[in-house]
Order: structure tokens, then sequence, then C-alpha cells
């Protein structure tokens, strides 16, 4: 009977082998009621008596014959908040008394700023649902795009909003999505930073009012990331209910937390309203980024590895040769010589470190910054993409075919939004950067951003790496990009239409970024800004990797690196061995504890490798060596961060298991043992219980007499122990776990 009820409905099959999970969309015609399951996860909301859209529902999956109840509005609350603002709407336009955060605002030319938007009609099709609204009296439409994950249950959210008048309107404001939870307590997670300090982890109540983290730096930027979770009462890491969303641009972007008058939640994330402004022409349309939000019942951990699996299988991209596998292939392990050498580079020195890292095991040699134009420090250079020919006289051809010749492949930094006053390309073209004419252009790391929303600029920015792509056998570009915008104008256009800058740059850059991998389909790209600056769900879609910090103190990381994966899979993390002291913090610590914090992420190695000794060399070899074994099992697994290395903690340890828990791989690491402390037995995690585990070391011992070979009911019950002498400061342990 209740099919009769149906509109539609979509069942996608779930294309990873863990999840047996499959997806559908449908719409109660009797009811109004859209529904969508996907993971574990259903969320639905349903057009009200009104003809708004009102969210209704965000949780654990519910049975598939349950019915939802139509969408009733809330009552007023007194004469000061209407309807309209108590309700939870699903995408609210500002206008008709709305004082929470709104989804859109709009003004029209005759100074109308009234817009509420009503439901129109919807589709559902292979790729998902999308339903249109439509201004109660104007011809503003906006289709609310959906698509759910079989596997984890993420949903991707996204607006596009169009105009269909006659005359121009000013979109002064666009989410992507709005999401609401009932009343409940909740905790806010959140990652901040600043420079060599990103990926800091903050937890706060939500109490009233409203919390917003944003970017208004032209791009993502390190001192806040755009991902989120909101964890139920006392939800932890390990359980309780989590809800999380991360937003998909790398321009500016907000997110606002509103703990609202009562007590609902509604969190709003998209473009940035501060400085937006984007003129919607007759016809014109403006497609928002995605807004993601998944739900996870096993706390933060459950959470990130959702976001984790859906990352390596819907969002990294493929390259040729993996475009049908269900995940990308694990990253090469690289060397790149930024640590060692900077900008003094040359074919002599860069040959002498390459043969020294292919004895190591090293599959990549990533040469950095300093290869071109008149590139011998940060104030000049930037822009002038030809090889500096008393560094690389013969080109660069010599240097890439010793790398091939070793065995390994060859990658190379590039700048390319970014100029140097001190260029030809900058003395040929003044106009090319972000400016407002006659006022000073401000200098940071003496550079200026070229505006990459000109045709131009972007047809030279394409045409440079297009050419050095062609003309050299490079595997890898690392894509840098070293500061946030200032004075962003874009003086082609008309003033009212300049804000546009905000829009077409980002999309500029996934355009060149798509369009390279169309034409070198073979080629990997890393996304640097910095370290973290640039790391989010909309760059992840064109590159294979990231840079987290130009921090790689390995204590520092251990932190660092559990900030990032709360957001962000290990896979993209890369982590590079470096020179102890550390610069940064100079803190001394060793090789064997910096290789192991770095393992658990993708390996790299930025250590000045000339000056290692023939132990130095062997330690890392058999490291290396051994990392290749479980890599796939570290960077793809499903992850447990056992202890935290926060608040100041003695200790911490990470447990990776693989898709058909064949394998785990575990990481320990004391900070500094304390009044004789032991380090805890570690009860690991997402193992099948009546497995047989053979259990070898990587680095460090077990207590004598612990068993070689156990069920995972024994590791996961009673748990692994430390060899007693375990203690000290800035030690590592790791150990691998096999099923037989
Ligand atoms: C940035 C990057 C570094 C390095 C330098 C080169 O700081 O994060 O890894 O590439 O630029 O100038």
């Amino acid at each position: 009977m209740r099919n009769a009820l149906l509109g539609s409905i979509l069942t996608l099959a779930a294309g990873f082998t863990s999840f047996a999970q499959t997806a559908s969309v449908n719409f109660d015609s009797a009811t109004r009621v859209f529904r969508l399951d996907g993971g574990n996860m259903t969320y639905a909301f349903g057009v009200n008596q009104r003809g708004e859209l009102q969210a209704i529902y965000w949780g654990g999956r519910l049975g598939a014959t349950d019915v939802i109840p139509q969408a009733v509005p809330m009552m007023e609350w007194a004469s000061f908040d209407d309807s309209y603002t108590t309700t939870p709407q699903e995408y609210a336009g500002w206008g008709a008394g709305l004082f929470v955060e709104p989804a859109l605002k709009i003004t029209f030319p005759d100074g109308n700023r009234d817009l509420v938007l009503h439901y129109e009609s919807h589709t559902i099709g292979a790729s998902g649902l999308d339903v249109v609204m439509k201004d109660i009296e104007r011809p503003v439409f906006v289709t609310l795009h959906y698509v759910i994950d079989p596997d984890t249950g993420v949903l991707a959210r996204s607006a596009a909003i169009e105009n269909r008048g006659k005359e121009s309107v000013t979109v002064e404001q666009a989410a992507a999505a709005a999401w609401s939870l009932p009343p409940a307590q909740y905790t806010l997670s959140y990652l901040t930073g600043r420079w060599a300090g990103e990926w800091t982890l903050n937890q706060e109540k939500l109490d009233a009012g409203a919390r917003v983290i944003e970017s208004r730096r032209g791009t993502t930027g390190h001192q806040a990331n755009p991902w989120f979770a909101l964890q139920a009462g006392d939800a932890d890491e390990n359980h309780g209910e989590v809800w999380f969303g991360a937003l998909g641009w790398s321009g500016s972007w907000r997110m606002t937390f509103e703990h609202d008058q009562l007590d609902g939640v509604r969190i709003t994330g998209g473009f940035n309203p501060f400085d937006f402004g984007y003129v919607l022409h007759a016809g014109e349309k403006l497609e928002t980024p995605i807004f993601y939000g998944g739900y996870s019942r096993q706390g933060l951990g459950g959470a990130s590895r959702l976001l984790h699996r859906f990352e390596l299988t819907k969002i990294l991209p493929r390259t040729a040769a993996t475009a049908s596998w269900p995940a990308p292939k694990v990253r090469p392990v690289i060397y790149n010589s930024w640590e060692a050498t900077e900008m003094n580079v040359n074919e002599a020195g860069q040959i002498a470190l390459a043969e020294k890292a292919a004895a190591l095991g090293v599959d990549r040699f990533v040469m950095d910054d300093g290869w071109f134009g008149q590139r011998n420090t940060e104030h000049a250079g930037l822009g002038d993409w030809y090889v500096n020919p008393e560094k690389f006289p013969r080109g660069l051809k010599p240097l890439i075919d010793k790398v091939h010749s070793l065995g390994m492949d060859f990658g190379l930094w590039v700048e390319p939004e970014m100029v140097n006053p001190n260029s030809d390309l900058y003395r040929n073209h003044p106009d090319w950067v972000l400016n407002f004419p006659g006022r000073p252009r401000t200098e940071q790391r003496t550079q200026l951003v070229l505006n990459l929303a000109r045709q131009d600029v972007r047809d030279y920015v394409f045409g440079f790496l297009d050419k050095l792509l062609t003309e050299n056998d490079i595997s890898f570009l690392k894509w840098d990009y070293n500061r946030n915008w200032s004075e962003p104008g874009w003086d082609q256009l008309p003033p009212n239409e300049q804000k546009a800058v905000y829009v077409a740059f980002i999309r500029n850059v996934y355009g060149i970024l798509s369009e390279l991998r169309q034409k070198h389909p073979n080629i990997e790209i890393e996304s640097c800004s910095g370290g973290g600056g640039r790391v989010d769900l909309g760059i992840l879609r064109y590159v294979d990797e990231v840079w987290p910090s130009d921090n790689t103190d390995p204590f520092d990381r251990l932190s660092q690196q559990d900030g990032f994966t709360h957001a962000y899979t290990p896979q993209i993390m890369m982590a590079w061995v470096t020179d102890s002291p550390h610069w940064l913090n100079h803190r001394t610590t060793s090789l064997s504890y910096r290789m192991l914090s770095s393992m658990q992420g993708s390996l790299g190695i930025g250590a000045d490798i000339s000056k290692w000794n023939d132990d130095q060399t062997a330690t890392v070899k058999r490291l290396i060596a051994a990392y290749h074994q479980v890599q796939k099992t570290i960077v793809q697994g499903d992850l447990y961060r056992l202890i935290s290395p926060l608040n100041g903690s003695e200790f911490s340890a990470t447990q990776t298991v693989n898709q058909d828990r064949s394998q785990s791989v575990v990481f320990a690491f004391i900070h500094s043992t304390q009044e004789g402390r032991g380090f805890p037995i570690l009860k690991l995690k997402g193992l099948d219980p009546s497995g047989q585990y053979a259990i070898s070391s990587i680095e460090g011992k077990l207590r004598a007499g612990s068993p070689t070979t156990a069920s995972g009911a024994w590791w996961m019950n009673h748990g692994m122990e430390m060899d007693p002498d375990f203690r000290g400061d800035f030690q590592a342990a790791a150990f691998r776990l096999d099923r037989k």
C-alpha cells in the first residue's frame, strides 16, 4: 500500500565493499515529505502548509516502512518571533520577518529586499534529488541539489540561484545549505590554527547565540578549516551521536552555528557574505559550493572514519591508471629538498640528493622552490616560469633523466597564482594582480596575487603549466599558494559587479586543475599553502594530497595529525621526516621517533640526507621498507585514535585496520615519562574477534611473554602490553598485526 503513495523512488547500490548499504531517495506525495537514506543515515524534510521547505529529521537510519509525518510549522513565540523565524527551514530567503541566519539574501533593482521561497517542483534522477523553490512573486528560482552516498550516508547539498526575470538582481548572501537539529545539549568541535600551527582541535559547548567560523581571506585559510562536528550530550571519541559537515570551497567561506531562541540548532554555510555581492543578470545562475553532512553514532572516531571513507571513495581524483579503482593509489614516498637546500638548487646538488634518496627506497624526488626565473630569494622570480639558466644550464632534462634512472619519478614546485613585483611578468602586466586602482598594493612575502578571475590571467597560468608538463616528464606538482588576498579589486568589470571575484577566481583555480588533469591524465598534484592553508573538500576533488603544515617537528605533528584526521583522511596527509634539532622548536628527537611520527600519514623525507651516516641511512631504509608493506592499511584503513596526544597527554597512540580486517597497524608515542609510569595497555579496536592475529614489531618491543599470536578478542579485550623499558622522552614504537 505504502508504495502506492511514493511519487518516485531511486535506489543506488553501494560501490565499496565494506558498507553493504544502499541509498534511496523518495517523495511521499500524501505527506509531501522527501526522504533520503544512505549508509546508516536518514535525512528528511517536507513541504509545510504554507509551502515552505521545512527540515524534519537528520540522524540514524529509520526503518524502511516508517512513515515520517508531514512538516508542521512551529508556532510563533509571542509577537517577537513569528512562525517564519521559529520554523527550521531547509533554505530560507531573507524576508517576511526572518531573524535567524538566512540561506539567501537578494536585493532587487527597485530596492525590494524581501525574498520568501516556496516549493515549486522536484525531480528524482540518477544523480539524486533536485527541489525547485521560487519566490512567492518574483521570478527568482532556487534549485536545491541533494546527493546521498550509499556507503557512508554522507549527504552532498548545494543550491543554484537563478534569475529568470528581465532585470539584474544582486545576491548578497548565498549558503550552500542550512541544517537543523532539535533542542539538546551539543558540543561543537572545529579546527583552527595559524602558519606552522594548523589543526588545533577546539571543543566547546554550543550556547545561546551564534558561533561563526570563517575565512575572509579569499582562500580556505590556516586560521579556521571548513569542517565541524556537533556531539550530542556526552558523546566522545568512541561513543554517542555526532553530526558532522564540511564545505567544499577554497575561497572565503563561513559557517554559522546558531543555538536559536527555542534552543534548536541551525548550521548555515557557504560563500562568506562578508564583502559578497554577485550580480545575476537576466537568465543567469549562481551555483553554490557543496556542503557535505553526515551522521555517526560511534562518536568522533566513527564520524571521521565515515568522512575518510567518503573522501577516499567519492572525492579524491584518480589518475588515468587508477580511474576504475575504489580508492586512489597510495602516495609514493617522496624526498623533497626544501628544508635541506631552500632555494639553493642546482643540477649537481639535486642529483647528489637524488642518489642518496634512491638508496633509501624513496619513490619520488621533488624539487622545491628556486628552480625558475630569477628566484634566488623570495623577493624575485614568481611569475617567470622559465628554467633558471645559471642553476640548470642544460634545462631540467638531465636532472629528470637521472631521477628516472634511479628508479624514482619526478615532481616540481610551482606557485601559479602569484607574482613578485620584481619579475618580467609583473613588469609587463602590472594590471594582472588583484588591486584597487590608485591604492597601494599590499605585499606579503614580497608577492602579489594574480587575478585569476581574469580570462587572460587564467590563460597565462594554464598555458605555462601545460607547457611545463608537455615539455618535461613530470609526474607531480607541488602547487603552493603563499599569501592571502588584499585589495580584491577586479577593475575590468563595472563597479557593482567586481565582487564576483570571490567566485570567479576559485572557479578558475578548479577549472585549471581539472583541465590540466584531463590533458595530462597521469599528473598528481599536492595542495600546499604555506603548509595547510588550502585544505578543503573543494580542492580535494582536484588534488591527490596536501601539505598539512610547514611545521615538521615530529612531536608537534602528533597533535596536528590528530586534529587533521578529525576531518581528513591520512591518505592525503603528507608527513616529512626532517632534521633534528628542529628549526622551529629546537627540539631534539631520534630518527626513529621522527620516522614513526611521519609514518602515520603519507611518508616523505625532507631532511638534509647528504649529512646522514651509514647508521641513519640504514634505519630509514629499513623503516621505509616496513612502511611500504603496510602503507595501505595505515592511510586507507579505519583509523582509531586510541590515546589522544592533546591536553598535555604523556602518551598517545593510533591504530588503523584495513577494510577486510586482515591487517592492523599500531603506533605508540611517549612524550615524556613521569613518575615512572609505564605505557598503558592498548586495547585495540575494529579487529575480527574470532580471527587469529600474529603481531610483529616494526619498531620497539612488547612485554616479555606477550603472545605472538592471539585472537582479535584477545587484542581488543586483554590488549597489548609494551615492554616496561618503553619509557623516556620522545619515544616511539610501532607494531603490525596480520590475520592468519
Ligand atoms: C611554502 C611551502 C614550503 C616551501 C616554501 C617554498 O612555505 O609550504 O613547503 O615549498 O613555500 O618557498
